[in-house]
């Protein structure tokens, strides 16, 4: 078997797991669903529920992966007691990083399209009904979008190929560095347009009653989904990175730094997007369509708008391949964990396997969009989303945190060894019965709610 290695540097950890953090959910997700419940309002439920929820949570993933050496498909099975049965937990955390990618391969492949599109021109001069003409056109192609799709795989395990440190957090570490750069430079882009005011007061000033119209339980829910999404949480695709570091620095500290880049990431693009949406007068309430058909309008008719709009979709890629990348080293140890593989046998396969698995969200919106599994006008996309998001997140947490708080488990006394073994900031002691008893509690009431919400 191949020696297991790390990290070169504390930096490339952290960058990785907020890669891994990073992506569809801050720039896509968080963007459009702040546009419809109401902006700031939903902001601040948003990042009590990192706090309260996301960063314990997270917090235990690491220790797992740190404690194991392994990644989710076998650290269950290092730290169980004997004749217990938690390493059921694997599958859980197998299939959820499998079924993110199965969507998210797609979406990516839409990213690059975009960069493609915006940069030719094929915008310049159409009408806003046109734009959307071109992201339904998309959608209506198989041909294109398994295209985008295969280059979106390719390209990330291409990165992994290389190695953990010369590969994934080398390139990761550029692209995020970059990532940064990009955004910062269309935020003040975006504020500095004329009418970017509105936006800038529908996005940070918090309004209560905006959010009632669509139903504050509703919005409250939102935000919780959001807060295990934008982590990744509840599958393991954290705890691996994990794996790979050593005891130096304690795990709060490291969960902090890596919530306050994603959040920052997520709120940074709602800097983007608001005020320009406002300065010209289009809609933000949109929904998944935001960043296709919204967006291209806005930059049709800002001065240098193709180049702010190619920059936009590069930025935009790079969230995306960061956590593409991340899952795939998930999804390649997986295999070695398990099987004993080498890291390249891994790797052809799992391209193999994840380009016919990514083939079902392909086709849904085309060859295969007369299945519509959560009802009138849902696609496959939507069903994988909700299985992922509304189920496996949640789920998985869950046995993370009973895993790590029950005598049954893993128990509180080697996770909080684990959590604070090193410098920095401690995991709080006083919260042992708020992660043990409250914390699931709360959890399993969002995943009943979801349910009785989708189906009742
Ligand atoms: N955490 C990833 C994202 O936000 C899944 O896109």
């Amino acid at each position: 078997m191949e020696k297991r290695e790390t990290f070169a540097s504390r930096l490339g950890f952290i960058l990785i797991s907020a890669g891994c953090a990073i992506g569809l959910g801050n720039v896509w997700r968080f963007p459009y669903i702040t546009g419809k419940y109401g902006g700031a309002a939903f902001v601040l439920i948003y990042l009590c529920f990192l706090v309260i929820l996301g960063i314990p949570i997270m917090v235990m993933e690491f220790s797992v992966g740190r404690a194991s050496q392994k990644s989710a498909a076998r650290s269950f099975h290092v730290l169980e007691p004997k004749g217990t049965k938690w390493h059921l937990t694997s599958y859980v955390a197998i299939a959820g990083n499998y079924l993110l990618m199965m969507f998210y391969t797609t979406v990516g492949g839409w990213m690059l399209a975009y960069i493609v599109k915006m940069a030719s021109g094929t915008f310049t001069n159409l009408t806003p009904d046109e734009v959307g003409g071109v992201f339904n056109n998309m959608l209506a192609n198989p041909g294109e979008m398994t295209f985008w799709m295969i280059v979106t795989v390719v390209v990330s395990f291409g990165v992994c190929s290389m190695g953990l440190r010369n590969g994934v957090e080398r390139i990761n570490k550029a692209m995020m560095s970059l990532l940064f750069v990009i955004l910062i430079a269309l935020c003040i882009r975006s504020v500095t347009l004329e009418g970017a005011g509105e936006g800038l007061k529908f996005y940070l000033v918090p309004d209560f009653g905006k959010m009632a119209e669509n139903g504050i339980g509703e919005a409250v829910y939102a935000a919780m989904g959001q807060s295990f999404f934008t982590l990744s949480l509840g599958i393991g695709a954290m705890a691996i990175f994990g794996s790979y570091i050593s005891k130096e620095r304690r795990l709060t500290g490291e969960c902090i730094n890596i919530c306050v880049l994603d959040t920052t990431v997520a709120l940074l693009s709602g800097l983007v997007i608001f005020p320009a949406c406002f300065a010209f007068g289009v809609d933000p309430g949109e929904g998944p369509g935001l960043v296709f058909v919204t967006l291209p309008n806005v930059f049709n008719q800002m001065p240098g708008g193709r180049l702010w709009g190619s920059l936009f979709f590069v930025f935009m890629s790079f969230a995306a391949l960061s956590t593409v990348i991340a899952v795939f080293e998930n999804i390649i140890s997986f295999a070695i964990d398990l099987w004993g593989w080498s890291r390249k046998k891994a790797i052809l396969v799992n391209l193999v396997v994840i380009l016919v698995l990514s083939m079902p969200c392909v086709l849904g919106f085309n060859v295969l969009s007369s299945i519509q599994p959560l009802g009138a006008g849902t696609t496959i996309q939507d069903l994988e989303d909700f299985i992922i998001s509304n189920n496996l997140l949640p789920i998985g947490s869950v046995l993370y945190l009973l895993f790590c708080t029950s005598r049954y488990g893993w128990g509180w006394k080697n996770f909080i060894a684990e959590a604070d073994a090193g410098k920095g900031i401690q995991f709080p002691k006083w919260a042992r019965f708020y992660v043990t008893y409250i914390l699931p509690i709360i959890v399993i009431a969002i995943l009943i709610i979801s349910y009785i919400q989708k189906f009742a």
